[in-house]
């Protein structure tokens, strides 16, 4: 049994589920409830520890929804094993905070919540980009603080990027998303680095810029990049969007900053530990004209000393994937997986698939398991 800060949903099921934070809307309730689980979720707004979160799964667990804040490694795959847990399911697209070899080493399945992020992570981008470049929170407070005495010439000058240089690195899911609202809304060229090119956006790209010239106007550009270095040079604006892991993290350090331009912006809504974040204050000290527009850091909630005094940073407390719709979206799947495992549902395999999980009725599937080769597990 959870303590007062839990709360129990359909108290009566055969089956306990604990989820570390209440989830937004109702259906991933009536989903656990209908695969008779008895769901107790968190309550409090802070990060949970390895240990509370270890004392909520207690003698006996048959699943878990956890958070991208929480460390779901050795300690709480074991915690769950010993429980007789038989699922996890992360709140996110995202798993650079879980162990999948020790959830695999354990026979425990773990879901995560692709597909459902990507345009409102997209739009974040999108929104943290010009916040940067036309200074919009520096500006929202200088007018707030009484400062403003009238329209003048030279008051709050930021960069235009209509018809200039986008750059992308990891160009999966949300960062095509991204480059396509860039270059289909202000026409730009794109620049983007994957290790993993993605001809789809390429010919997209192209499509568009037929259009352009139709319409008689001057086509749009897109290069596949050779390496990062040659998007940080030519970009105006560089967007990040890989996962988290040994390849990306700090993928932009002091060398990688000081290839870029003078006045470029840096947006990072992947993971924070892809910038050096110590790193980027120096370098926007030294370079007033550049910009950052950050929605993850290094260790949240902290930010790195200097960071939020700086102006030429505009910051947002990890809120990219925040909309209700997404949100939603994402508490259906992460429910879905869990409920999917106990009924001995097999795992769908195809992301195209994943709008259907938000239909009624639903596939008898699990969305999204990402060890489910590894275990062996059906497909659909
Ligand atoms: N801020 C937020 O709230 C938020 C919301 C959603 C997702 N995210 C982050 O965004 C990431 C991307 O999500 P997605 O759905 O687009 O994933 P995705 O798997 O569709 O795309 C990731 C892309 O990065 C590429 N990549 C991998 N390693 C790389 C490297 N070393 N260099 C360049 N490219 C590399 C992959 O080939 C892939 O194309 C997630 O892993 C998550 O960490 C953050």
């Amino acid at each position: 049994m959870t303590g007062k800060n839990w709360k129990v949903f359909n108290p009566s099921g055969a089956r306990r589920v604990v989820v570390t934070k209440a989830l937004p809307g109702d259906r991933w309730l009536d989903i656990l409830a209908r695969a008779d689980a008895r769901v107790e979720y968190g309550i409090e707004t802070r990060i949970l520890s390895v240990d509370e979160i270890a004392a909520a799964i207690g003698k006996r667990c048959d699943g878990a929804i956890g958070q991208l804040t929480e460390s779901w490694r050795e300690a709480l795959f074991s915690a769950l094993s010993a429980a007789g847990g038989a699922v996890y399911s992360n709140y996110a697209v995202g798993h650079d905070n879980v162990d999948l070899d020790a959830a695999t080493q354990r026979g425990i399945p773990v879901g995560n919540t692709p597909g459902v992020l990507t345009e409102a992570t997209a739009e974040m981008a999108v929104a943290l980009t010009f916040a940067a470049a036309r200074r919009i929170p520096e500006a929202d407070a200088y007018l707030r603080s009484g400062k403003y005495e009238g329209w003048l010439p030279t008051l709050f000058l930021g960069e235009m990027l209509s018809r200039k240089t986008v750059g992308v690195i990891g160009a999966g899911r949300i960062g095509a998303e991204y480059a396509k609202m860039m270059v289909e809304g202000f026409k730009m060229d794109l620049v983007y680095f994957d290790t993993n090119p993605n001809p789809a956006l390429e010919n997209h790209i192209r499509e568009f810029s037929t259009f352009l010239i139709a319409q008689g106007e001057a086509p749009v550009n897109v290069t596949c990049a050779s390496d990062v270095e040659e998007v940080l040079q030519q970009a105006d604006v560089v967007s990040l969007h890989p996962p988290l892991d040994e390849t990306t993290r700090h993928l932009v350090d002091e060398k990688r900053l000081d290839l870029m331009k003078k006045n470029a912006v840096l947006v990072n809504t992947a993971r924070g530990p892809v910038v050096d974040e110590a790193a980027l204050v120096v370098h926007c000290k030294k370079n007033p004209d550049f910009r950052a527009g950050l929605d993850v850091f290094e260790e949240e909630p902290e930010m790195k000393a200097g960071l939020n005094t700086l102006q030429n940073v505009v910051v947002a407390p990890h809120i990219a994937s925040a909309t209700r719709w997404t949100r939603e979206a994402m508490a259906t799947l992460a429910a879905s997986n869990v409920a999917a495992i106990f009924r001995g549902w097999p795992v769908s395999t195809d992301p195209s698939r994943i709008p259907e999980f938000l239909e009624h009725p639903a596939p008898r599937a699990a969305p999204s398991i990402v060890n489910a080769k590894e275990l062996g597990l059906p497909t659909l």
